[in-house]
């Protein structure tokens, strides 16, 4: 098993000075880590710069500018994790889905996919289907020493709204419609987009991830009864899958608040927390034995500084009340962050939490 391989000449003492890992790992740590959701992209001047005239999902198939996007940020600031460039539905448009992702709008699926015919279409994902993904992040493994790579995958719940409602959804109609009047076929296309997600992280992983990220980012449409039943049970095949790897497993939504506990209970290390709930709030409600991950609004970095770092020294002194915290936005850097604010903000976390 893999548990035990440390990758590519990262030695243990490497393993073990990561503070990043140390927290997810809720293990006393030398500064509270900290990384951004969405830190590469379109905040970034170099990032508009290496995309110009080249399609988002040609961009993710290349390993020379996957390899770049993904370290961009982390020339920039001096976060303690990388997070690999991809997107969620890389996998998907893997396995045949005819599928875009419009800028400005995000996935747009050709043919949703909305009966069982269509279900039983998607077939597995195979290593083969994404040569480039095992190819960027061992490439990443010399480029990033000692800071650990997040491999990240979509959850269930959100890759199966775009491939039903055919895009983007503030509402998620269709989806809704059929997890509550269709249960058996929504489990059916839950359980095969769990499978997806289990292997598409695995090749992360076994190619030198350290951590992985779930992003169930539009699950917090779905009520705590709701959760339970439908989106649950695919979630933790997910998370069980990914044990014997033993690499800490972050689950992250937005608009969660309701579904924290039962976040961490599908079997995640850390649970990621949006802007909306108190980090020592989320502690009560996400119980012993997490780690937590967040949570400062992205929109705060629009305010001038002293604002930022009053509200940063206050997650900070919430987050303490956790078994171990990452710092980290509620969401994703909004694309018209000024970067200088996220390498102020990088410094003032890793300053404020070492002096204590
Ligand atoms: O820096 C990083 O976080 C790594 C890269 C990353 C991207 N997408 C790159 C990307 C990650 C982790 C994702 C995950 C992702 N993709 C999620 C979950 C995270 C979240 O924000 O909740 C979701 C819901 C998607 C689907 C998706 N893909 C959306 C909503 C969009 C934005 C559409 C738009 O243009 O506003 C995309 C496209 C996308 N994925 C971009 C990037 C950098 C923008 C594409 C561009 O630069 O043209």
């Amino acid at each position: 098993m893999p548990q035990d391989s440390v990758p590519h000449g990262a030695g243990p003492e490497q393993r073990e000075e990561s503070a990043f890992l140390l927290a997810c790992r809720r293990r006393p740590v030398p500064h509270t880590p900290v990384w951004f959701m969405r830190q590469a992209g379109r905040s970034l001047p170099e990032y508009r710069e290496a995309r110009a005239g080249i399609p988002m999902l040609e961009a993710c198939a290349r390993p020379d500018l996957v390899v770049e996007i993904t370290m961009q940020p982390v020339r920039r600031y001096a976060v303690d994790a990388a997070i690999f460039f991809s997107d969620i539905v890389v996998p998907l448009k893997a396995i045949g889905i005819d599928l875009d992702i419009k800028p400005g709008v995000g996935p747009v699926i050709a043919d949703p996919i909305r009966d069982a015919a269509a279900v039983d279409r998607l077939r597995p994902l195979e290593t083969d289907d994404v040569p480039f993904v095992s190819e960027a992040v061992r490439a990443l493994m010399g480029e990033l020493g000692g800071t650990p790579l997040i491999g990240f995958a979509g959850g269930p719940f959100t890759l199966a709204s775009y491939l039903i409602e055919g895009g983007p959804s503030k509402t998620h109609d269709r989806t809704k419609a059929m997890m509550y009047g269709e249960p058996e076929l929504f489990a059916r296309l839950l359980d095969r987009l769990a499978d997806i997600a289990a292997t598409y992280l695995k090749i992360q992983v076994e190619a030198g991830a350290r951590a992985i990220q779930l992003f169930d980012s539009w699950v917090g449409g779905v009520g705590p009864e709701d959760y339970r039943t439908s989106v649950l049970p695919h979630s933790r095949k997910i998370f069980t899958a990914l044990e014997p790897y033993d690499v800490p497993r972050i689950h992250f939504g937005v608009g969660t608040g309701e579904l924290l506990g039962l976040m961490g209970e599908a079997g995640a290390d850390v649970v990621g927390v949006d802007w909306r709930v108190p980090l020592d709030e989320a502690v009560l409600r996400v119980g012993p034995g997490k780690a937590l991950q967040g949570n400062l609004d992205p929109a705060i970095l629009f305010a001038p500084w002293d604002v930022i770092a009053t509200r940063a020294r206050d997650v900070l002194a919430r987050g303490r009340t956790a078994e171990g915290h990452v710092f980290n936005l509620g969401h994703g850097v909004l694309p018209t962050t000024d970067p200088d604010m996220l390498a102020r903000l990088t410094d003032f976390v890793h300053e404020e939490s070492a002096a204590r």
